[in-house]
């Protein structure tokens, strides 16, 4: 009896050593969340988007790729197009190759399939992405292995049990710093951080709809103060779109709520103060828990404006339109701003996403 006790009670240990969470720093550039991620060996050190709404790993946007003596050339091409990232989306083309990548001294994978672009579009002052969606994304990336997935460097990490689950929770905070950049999140492989987040994780299953269900995809519905604008529908949250998406019909009303007016500068809608002192918090209501953005949370930190083109003092928005009216199977778009006032989950063991309030929720930070 002593012995089985013994046992279960080291099993139980031996759990939780792999299941420990493994924090790894997220530097915030404002419009995307940028990683310094090792290749090679020693390895060279590329700024890569962290992008939640893609799962393809690559370099070569920027700096060009260095070989070592562990790179590893494949027979195959990779290309991906469409990639949303900042305001519009990117794409690139190159080649697949299998390198030593370190994201951190005690997060390193020996093999880990990347690519190296020889052409690229879309993309400013980073190197590549850091693809962190659901792994079935990459699939008809390679050419002419078109029908292999290529595993993320989440799937490798926990193939490889560096770490115990295969999860990662990511803590992004507003930007604060008027230089543009400021090393403020951070991603935890392998389980979540509870000192990023407050109160209880609310979880929601990966949507049925497509092409939603492709990516982190969830159902919700949204609200602007107490006047419904989207029904419940499937939307998506990605990392490497800067702003909150919604379908035309939505941001439709969203607008003439706000009284916003289109700004040619910047692409958004501007308020002037009196409008915005008469705002309100827009609800994205998750699997029966509204999750609110605050007026403060909805406007783009104006310590920032002249960075995308704006004018200092004005009052910008961070809700954008979508291109598609409400039922295109991807209806909303939860970017980096929401994912600055609310700590989330990506389980792929689990199929589900997870939202939890942080000290940055209600914070008056723009
Ligand atoms: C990924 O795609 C394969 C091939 O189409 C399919 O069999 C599998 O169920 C998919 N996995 C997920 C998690 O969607
Ligand atoms: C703000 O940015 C400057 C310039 O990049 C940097 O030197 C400083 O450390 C940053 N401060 C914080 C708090 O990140
Ligand atoms: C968290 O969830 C538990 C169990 O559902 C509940 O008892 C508790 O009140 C919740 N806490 C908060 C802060 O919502
Ligand atoms: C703000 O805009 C509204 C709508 O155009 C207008 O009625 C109001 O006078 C403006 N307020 C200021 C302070 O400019």
């Amino acid at each position: 009896m002593k012995l089985a006790l013994a046992a279960v009670i080291a099993l139980l240990t031996l759990e939780s050593v792999q299941a420990q969470n493994i924090p790894y720093p997220a530097d915030n550039r404002a419009v995307t969340y940028i990683a310094s991620v090792g290749i090679g060996s020693p390895p060279t050190y590329y700024d890569l988007i962290i992008d939640t709404g893609s799962s393809n790993t690559w370099i070569g946007a920027n700096k060009a790729y260095v070989r070592t003596s562990t790179s590893q050339k494949t027979a195959d091409s990779v290309s991906e197009n469409n990639i949303r990232v900042e305001y519009g989306s990117g794409s690139f083309d190159g080649a697949e190759y299998i390198d030593k990548v370190t994201l951190a001294s005690n997060l390193v994978l020996s093999e880990q399939s990347i690519g190296v672009a020889s052409t690229s579009k879309g993309f400013n002052d980073v190197d590549g992405i850091l693809g962190l969606g659901p792994t079935n994304l990459t699939l008809g990336t390679l050419s002419p292995d078109t029908n292999s997935a290529v595993p993320t460097v989440v799937d490798n990490l926990f193939a490889q049990r560096t770490i115990g689950a295969d999860v990662f929770g990511v803590s992004f905070e507003p930007i604060t710093n008027s230089s543009g950049t400021q090393v403020n999140g951070e991603i935890s492989f392998g389980g979540t951080d509870s000192s990023k987040f407050t109160g209880n994780i609310t979880y929601t299953p990966i949507t049925t709809t497509s092409p939603a269900s492709d990516y982190w995809g969830i159902d919700a519905s949204l609200t602007y103060g107490s006047d419904a604008i989207l029904s419940t529908t499937a939307g998506i949250v990605d990392s490497g779109t800067t702003l909150l998406l919604l379908a035309t019909d939505a941001f439709n009303k969203f607008q003439s709520a706000t009284g916003g007016v289109h700004d040619e500068a910047t692409g958004l809608l501007s308020l002037n103060s009196t409008q915005f002192d008469n705002m309100k918090s827009l609800f994205v209501n998750i699997n029966g828990v509204p999750f609110e953005l605050t007026p403060n949370a909805l406007i783009w930190p104006r310590i920032l404006n002249t960075a995308i083109g704006g004018t200092a003092g004005n009052i910008y928005l961070i809700v954008r339109d979508n291109g598609a009216n409400r039922g295109s199977g991807l209806d909303f778009i939860l970017g980096q701003v929401f994912m600055e006032r609310f700590y989330t989950v990506f389980d792929n063991g689990n199929k589900q996403v997870g939202f939890a309030t942080t000290t940055f929720t209600t914070a008056t930070t723009n």
